[in-house]
């Protein structure tokens, strides 16, 4: 049965206009871009899915913060009144400003991470794994085996296997593990939550090894609101409390703060240890900027400590999960697989399984997103083996990952239930004559992060 949509707990103020150009201008338009999104025109969109990064919509209080933006450039009052907001959201002893949240994992591996060490995770976003091969560090993907079958129901799939943690770190030793980390909700796995129980066992494990014990809290805010609704014990408390309980166990944190904190730009680097501060200030003042204002305006700061609020506010919560929950029915109902269960931020369709005639190598997601831009000027972001497919210089052998899919990312407070529905009969459009699409090949690929920038022709 499909989830009721959730009434809007807001109503529109100002609205910015979208056009659904021709299918003739489409299909121009996706020949000129050769067949990338990314290299396709914004205007050019109908409804875009492509990520839910600084897409959101800012409430009537945030522009009213920008416009108290305070642009001095040491000490300026929006530092403070941001100081306050993360103070009494987070609790940490220290924090930085930073212009997102990439530029936070730089900082931190920057100044923690030598060559040849190893950093933990649940599953590390690509911007943190970049940032620690950057510094000739390894990123390594703990995650519980649940989180790889997309059929597997499991409440807390971005959980991390405490037994796969305890061999990795006698394995390799603690003095080779700088910090350790886990990504709430787990993006690269779909969305999925991580359990207040298995965030404990985590921190245990880390802290009896002497190893600090960093979150990646881009979307801490959705992950504390599904802990309220599946963890038992957790039913009472509010998610702002349960968000303290998930950071006291942590000794630092980082996060980008164009998600759960619904700002257009904008992250976070908080932390107890006294030195360590020292340490990244030095550097944020390098790469970013005073350390009151971190790369940012005034006005920026200022509107995320209003975001920071909203985001955690419980009746726009069970609005957001509602609406991904809704999309991801109505998909399931017009037989399109998804991703199970449906995560927070976005819906993760299975492309593997809606064209089981293309091959891995001819990009069955990346067929999937064309033909959805094609259908309906929608945008989704491909998440297979144009991503991830990559030359083993070992074997000299092309290594697929396990999934194709294609994320339908939905910005915050952006929305309504009609463009859902219209995204869901799109699909069902595409189902509808499945077995003649056909996959695509590259006529250029970049050596590194290629789905940015690769072009391509149709089989
Ligand atoms: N961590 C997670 C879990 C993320 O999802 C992202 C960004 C980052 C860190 C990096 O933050 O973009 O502010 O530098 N995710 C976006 C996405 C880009 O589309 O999922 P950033």
């Amino acid at each position: 049965m499909t989830p009721i949509y959730p009434p809007e707990p807001f109503r529109i103020k100002v609205v910015e206009s979208i056009h659904l150009i021709s299918r003739e201008e489409r299909e121009a338009a996706l020949k000129e871009a050769g067949y990338n999104l990314f290299l396709m025109k914004a205007e050019d969109m109908f409804v875009d899915l492509l990520t839910d990064s600084g897409t959101g919509a800012m409430s009537s209080e945030q522009w009213a913060a920008i416009m108290r933006g305070d642009e001095s450039y040491a000490g300026a009052r929006s530092y403070y009144r941001l100081k306050n907001a993360v103070d009494d959201v987070f609790g940490f002893k220290h924090f930085l400003p930073t212009h997102q949240g990439r530029a936070a994992e730089n900082i931190l591996a920057a100044v923690l991470v030598k060559p040849g060490q190893w950093v933990p995770s649940n599953m590390h976003f690509d911007t943190t794994d970049a940032n620690i091969r950057a510094r000739q560090g390894r990123p390594a993907n703990l995650v519980i085996d649940e989180a790889h079958d997309p059929e597997n129901r499991h409440p807390f799939k971005g959980n991390m296997d405490i037994a796969k943690l305890k061999a990795f770190i006698a394995k390799y030793g603690r003095e080779q593990i700088p910090f350790g980390m886990i990504t709430v909700t787990n993006n690269a796995g779909g969305g999925q939550p991580v359990s207040m129980e298995n965030l404990k066992a985590v921190a245990d494990v880390y802290h009896q090894n002497g190893i600090p014990f960093f979150i990646d809290a881009a979307r801490y805010a959705e992950n504390c609101f599904f802990i309220k609704q599946r963890e038992p014990g957790f039913e009472l408390k509010s998610v702002k409390e349960i968000a303290h309980e998930m950071f006291s166990l942590a000794d630092g944190m980082t996060m980008s703060a164009k998600k759960d904190a619904i700002v257009n730009i904008g992250g976070l680097l908080c932390l107890n240890d006294d030195t360590l501060f020292q340490n990244l200030k030095n550097e944020l003042i390098l790469r970013e900027g005073f350390p009151t204002y971190g790369g940012l305006a005034g006005r920026d700061l200022d509107a995320m400590a209003v975001g920071l609020y909203e985001g955690l506010d419980e009746d726009y919560l069970a609005y957001r999960i509602g609406q991904t929950a809704y999309l991801a029915a109505r998909l399931n109902e017009a037989g399109i697989p998804t991703l199970q269960p449906t995560g927070g931020h976005g819906v993760y369709v299975n492309a593997g399984a809606i064209f089981p005639h293309i091959p891995n190598y001819e990009f069955p997601a990346q067929a999937l997103g064309v033909e959805l831009y094609r259908e309906g000027g929608i945008r989704g972001v491909e998440i297979g083996s144009v991503m991830f497919a990559c030359l083993d210089p070992q074997d000299n052998k092309w290594h697929y990952p396990a999934l194709e899919l294609l994320r339908l990312a939905i910005p915050r407070r952006t929305y309504t239930q009609s463009h859902l529905d219209y995204v869901a009969d799109c699909f069902a459009a595409i189902k509808s004559r499945a077995n003649t699409v056909k996959g695509y090949r590259f006529t250029y690929a970049p050596e590194l992060l290629r789905h940015f920038t690769a072009r391509f022709e149709p089989l």
